[in-house]
């Protein structure tokens, strides 16, 4: 064998690898985009997975009119990113635990978790429910009366940044037992902050997409949501402010309880 031929081998060789190696890499790539997409809602990424059948099976509890409005929900083209049945039933049973009387929701949608909490609430008990788009609101509100929660559920249409403002302003500091964050990532920070002055000593802040599909493991340059997040997360496990659990429950779920 000549030196020549030697060389071309070792070229078609490397070249072949280097084939491989671009395959592997798109294929990679492919499989990890896929498991970025999937969240553990059971409307989402479990929709079709036996044992999250099996644990609605075994545990959903759900109001008639609040089953109606998820129903409702899912036919709409968003309803994604509606909260998962379970987790809802998780919270609501968080805030009956705390006997909530005052809660905030940031980012409502069609409002099945404001819902969920309203019908835990006492009768005199209020939920704010900020958020920017008056069509969704007026998808769910039918179903609040249904279920005989509106007058307990109090919509403020402007970005919630304001009406947490607002609710300072007014003297309520320190008043609410339990506030739900799911609005815009890039805020997510603010919101804490904001919600941390607005709850009591042993109130919950409940803080939604803290896993975001999975991408908060390697946040990619230029990705705003996931990398707010992450820094959010990253902050909040330092917070001696709070006690702090995170769970895989939906698309990821960190409680944080003021102390
Ligand atoms: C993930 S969805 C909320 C899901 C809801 N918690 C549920 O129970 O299904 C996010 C919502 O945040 C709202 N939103 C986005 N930016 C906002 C802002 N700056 N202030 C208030 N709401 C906002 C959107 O209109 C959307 O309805
Ligand atoms: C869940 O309940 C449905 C309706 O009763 C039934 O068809 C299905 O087999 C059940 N699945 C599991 C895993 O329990
Ligand atoms: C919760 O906070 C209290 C007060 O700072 C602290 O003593 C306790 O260790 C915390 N518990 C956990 C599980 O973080």
């Amino acid at each position: 064998m000549s030196s020549h031929n030697l060389s071309r081998e070792a070229l078609i060789g490397s070249a072949t690898l280097g084939v491989i190696f671009i395959a592997g890499y798109y294929v990679g790539k492919r499989k990890s985009k896929f498991f970025r997409m999937s969240s553990g809602k059971s409307h989402v990424g479990k929709k079709d997975d036996p044992v999250m059948q099996y644990l609605l099976n075994h545990s959903l509890r759900e109001h008639p009119a609040l089953k109606k409005l998820r129903q409702k929900t899912l036919e709409h083209k968003m309803s994604q990113i509606m909260v998962s049945c379970e987790q809802a039933q998780f919270m609501a049973n968080l805030a009956r635990l705390i006997k909530a009387q005052k809660a905030i929701e940031i980012g409502v949608y069609t409002g099945y978790n404001a819902m969920s909490i309203a019908l835990t609430l006492p009768e005199d008990g209020k939920l704010i429910a900020c958020d920017v788009n008056e069509e969704f609101i007026n998808i769910g509100r039918p179903f609040w009366t249904l279920g005989g929660v509106e007058h307990k559920i109090d919509v403020r249409l402007k970005p919630a940044l304001q009406t947490l403002d607002e609710l300072l302003a007014s003297g309520q500091a320190e008043t609410f037992d339990f506030v739900f964050i799911d609005a815009d990532k890039v805020n997510y920070d603010n919101y804490y902050e904001k919600s941390l002055q607005l709850v009591r000593k042993g109130g919950i802040i409940a803080i939604d997409n803290v896993l975001w599909s999975g991408r908060v493991v390697n946040p990619e340059e230029g990705d705003f949501d996931t990398i707010a997040i992450d820094k959010l997360n990253k902050k909040l496990h330092r917070d001696i402010r709070v006690n702090l659990s995170m769970l895989t429950v939906g698309d990821g779920l960190t409680l944080a309880f003021k102390i």
